[in-house]
């Protein structure tokens, strides 16, 4: 027997595993399978298939499970769609209850479902426990919540419909909980795959759906892998896919959803910063690594992968870390003093190693934790790769395992350049003792979330989700809602005639007519970086009058224009960072000339084939929103959210950067300001293509622009074929967000080219807006597309 003393020496620990008989009875009650859970019944599946599930940690077999054919999936959206009318047609009060009751039946149950997402998935029971299954009843309580309040705190705003929800494997019950309560809240139904590796919980869940009588068809569950998800996002009857997972799958999920008219939200991938400034608490910074890369085996979309160490403390810190690492006990998740468990399934095991291989062959020097690992089940120690180069492979992949690499730097800036050296954009840690160091470093950093002092976490009123290809559209609280959520007045919309977008040609202009004299070239060329500039084709075309007549000739953008219009919007970034005040000064200066030169636009507009009254209402339109825009710029504000006690949670609206405007052809003045000044009024700088047809309106507004202090760079305009320049804007990588509003097809080849970089695409789908009504076209949702919120975590206290 060992004394007390040597026991605190050595911290030798016994096992303490968790009970599992609950959850060993209830998975033998379904040796045969496990069904679908479709129309509030568990259903056999069309196929025959079925698949393993088998618990990662000990290499053993959990059940079987039906795969999910195309017709299995089709059963599940009939089954929601049939439930969808009275389910959006509840008082927010009965939603709420039935809400309400799924939290409290998933709290009745926590030592169950905890116990059954760490066999099924492998993940420490302190984590399940502590973390996933707490936040679940959590997640839904808070959107029992929001159900309550739907009608009163979103006024105007309806269900999107039926929801198709695919998830990961690495927090399944958690993510399930982050796509139905909202939805759920919000009046849609929805269809759930959950992943291949982890349906366990899912179906537990829907178990509960049953027993807190949840209306039939309201929640269903189709099991199965990639083809099941394919075949859920490709059903013509869905109306919006919400989807966690890799950025590959994401960017296969844009693509198969262009043009489709469903809403779509994407949490995709990420390599988070995690930086430690010379000046942070070490010692609690390298738990901080601990919770950032060790936490659930590092298969964390938002792990904290690269940590960048200021040079003067980076010896100091590894050394701790190291001494850290070597107390992390690794081995079976139901031990509850088991820091680090098991990875989720063989596949990703390898891919792992291959990649630790990789790093190693690059030249990185591998440090591993000195554990034993059990000699069954997915094991990998926790590791850290130290000085690698930041354009290495490690540095740059997504591992989604528990190595971190580590940099370091010298300087703020330099730390926020490495930092924000990745494609991704998902999460950054910050530590510092320095409030200011720590803040100005959160604010330039391009992600969604950003932690200060801390690292992962999660709570269901503050939003989660990525910049650039982390995604896009956010989870949780009042911004998570919106993705659930659609403008009552978008039903009525008409198509827009597809005529419109006949090609434009490069003729000559018309000869003049009779004896008349030629007249003055007037050639409205492009307006790029505050200046007039030449199309690079060197092409113009004419511009006609609805009757046919020619007014004038417009240049003929192409690739290169919009290419060296970004480049002039990229240069104008001290626009994003003026003060809100300033940009509102700008506007309103923006109005005032309009206003004084009132006449020559509607004579424009006249021209056009608009009646006078008509241009007039147009004008008077355009002005008074200008004025609307310059009065939101300090006024469309972000949040504190109330997430955990001692903490401010700030939720902060930020620009885009450069946005990508395709200008529909009704309204051609208003359509053009209505569209603009939200995205400028917010910090953005824009490249524009106003209407092909009635470009000259837009192309008179260069001279407003030059006399109201816009700086140059902040609009840029190119005339020219809307989707032709809407492809090059969709494929630029340093275009942030695009508006399309043209055809159809035009908006479906501009989401389908965003698939490389993710931007999101705010598309018409091919209907026509009434740009004079405010409702349609005026508004938050206008604020809302033209920002992303980022969320900043500060802890305060001793
Ligand atoms: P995955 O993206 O293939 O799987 C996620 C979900 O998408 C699963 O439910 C899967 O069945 C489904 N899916 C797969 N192909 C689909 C398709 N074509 N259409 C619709 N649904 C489809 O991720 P996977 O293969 O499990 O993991 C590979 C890598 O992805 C990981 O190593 C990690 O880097 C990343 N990943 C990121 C996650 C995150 O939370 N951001 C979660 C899971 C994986």
């Amino acid at each position: 027997m060992p004394t007390v003393k040597e026991i605190l020496q050595t911290m030798d620990y016994g096992p303490a595993p968790e009970a599992e008989n609950h959850v060993a009875a209830w998975l033998a009650q379904h040796e045969k399978g496990f069904r679908h859970f479709i129309g509030g019944a568990f259903v056999r599946s069309s196929g025959k298939a079925t698949f393993d599930v088998t618990n990662p940690a000990r290499d053993t077999l959990l059940a079987k499970v039906a795969e999910g054919t195309a017709e299995d999936v089709d059963a599940a959206v009939k089954a929601a769609r049939k439930a969808f009318p009275a389910w959006s047609a509840l008082p927010g009060h009965e939603r709420a209850r039935y809400l309400y009751a799924i939290a409290r039946h998933v709290q009745k149950r926590e030592r169950f479902l905890s116990v059954l997402e760490t066999m099924d998935n492998g993940k420490p029971i302190r984590e399940s426990r502590d973390i996933d299954i707490p936040l679940v009843a959590r997640h839904f309580y808070h959107h029992a919540g929001w159900a309550e309040l739907i009608d009163s705190e979103f006024a105007g705003y309806g269900p999107v419909g039926v929801c198709g929800q695919i998830i990961p494997w690495n927090f399944p019950l958690l993510m399930l909980a982050w796509k139905i309560a909202p939805a759920l809240a919000a009046g849609n139904t929805v269809v759930l795959k959950p992943a291949e590796f982890t349906p366990l919980t899912a179906l537990a869940f829907a178990e509960i759906c049953r027993e807190v009588g949840l209306p039939e068809g309201v929640v269903n569950i189709v099991c199965g892998d990639g083809a099941t998800g394919a075949a859920l996002v490709a059903h013509a009857d869905v109306d919006k896919i919400a989807f966690t997972g890799s950025t590959e799958v994401g960017r296969l999920i844009r693509q198969a959803t262009a043009g489709s008219g469903k809403k779509l939200s994407l949490e995709l991938g990420g390599k988070s910063p995690f930086i430690v400034y010379e000046d942070a608490d070490l010692d609690g910074a390298v738990e901080g690594v601990v919770d950032a890369i060790w936490f659930n085996q590092g298969q964390v979309c938002c792990a904290g992968s690269r940590l960048l160490i200021q040079e003067g403390v980076s010896d100091l810190f590894l050394r701790k870390l190291q001494r850290r690492m070597e107390t992390l006990r690794v081995g079976d998740p139901l031990d509850k003093s088991v820091d680090m468990g098991a990875i989720v399934a063989p596949v990703q095991l390898q891919r792992i190693r291959d990649l630790v291989a990789k790093g190693k062959a690059e030249g990185g020097t591998l440090w591993q934790s000195p554990c034993d690992l059990p000699s069954k089940g997915n094991f990998f120690p926790p590791s850290i790769f130290i000085d690698v180069e930041p354009s290495s492979t490690v540095s740059e992949v997504e591992i989604f395992g528990p190595v971190a690499v580590a940099m370091t730097f010298r300087t703020p800036d330099e730390a926020i350049q490495l930092a924000n050296h990745t494609r991704y954009g998902l999460a950054a840690s910050i530590w510092s003792e320095n409030i200011n160091r720590a803040l100005d470093t959160a604010a330039r950093m391009k992600a969604g979330v950003v932690w200060v002092n801390s690292t992962n976490l999660f709570d269901a009123a503050a939003g989660f989700g990525g910049y650039r290809e982390s995604g896009f559209g956010r989870e949780g609280g009042r911004e998570g809602l919106y993705e659930y959520l659609k403008p009552a007045w978008e039903k009525g919309l008409a198509d827009a005639a597809d005529a419109k977008a006949a090609p434009l040609s490069a003729a000559p202009a018309d000869a003049p007519t009779g004896n008349a004299l030629p007249s003055i070239d007037r050639t409205a060329k492009l307006y790029v970086g505050g200046k007039q500039a030449r199309p690079d084709s060197g092409y113009s075309y004419t511009v006609r009058s609805t009757s046919g007549a020619s007014l004038g000739q417009a240049g003929l953008g192409n690739r290169k224009d919009i290419r060296n219009a970004v480049e002039a919007a990229a240069k104008a970034g001290g626009w994003g960072g003026a003060t809100a005040h300033n940009r509102a000064q700008v506007l309103y200066y923006v109005a005032e000339n309009l206003a004084s030169r009132a006449g020559e636009f509607e004579q424009r507009l006249q021209g056009f084939g608009h009646s006078a009254e008509t241009a007039r209402a147009e004008v008077e339109k355009s002005i008074r929103r200008i004025f609307f825009y310059a009065a939101q710029a300090d006024k469309y504000d972000g949040r504190v959210h109330s997430t955990r006690s001692r903490h401010v949670t700030l939720a902060m609206n930020e620009p885009f950067g450069i946005l990508g405007i395709l200008c529909p052809d009704e309204a051609p003045l208003l359509a053009f300001v209505s569209l603009v000044m939200p995205a400028i009024a917010m910090g953005n700088r824009v490249v524009v293509v106003p209407s092909p047809v009635h470009p000259l309106a837009a192309t008179d507004f260069y001279q407003i622009l030059d006399t109201s202090d816009v700086p140059g760079g902040v609009v840029n305009i190119v005339t020219g074929a809307r989707d032709e320049l809407a492809k090059t804007l969709a494929e630029h990588d340093d275009v942030a967000a695009l508006w399309y509003h043209g055809t159809k097809s035009g908006g479906a080849a501009t989401e389908k080219g965003s698939a490389g970089n993710l931007k999101p695409v705010w598309s018409n789908q091919g209907k026509s807006l009434d740009w004079l009504a405010d409702v349609q076209a005026q508004g938050a949702d206008y604020l809302r597309h033209a920002t992303q919120v980022k969320n900043i975590w500060v802890p305060y206290g001793e």
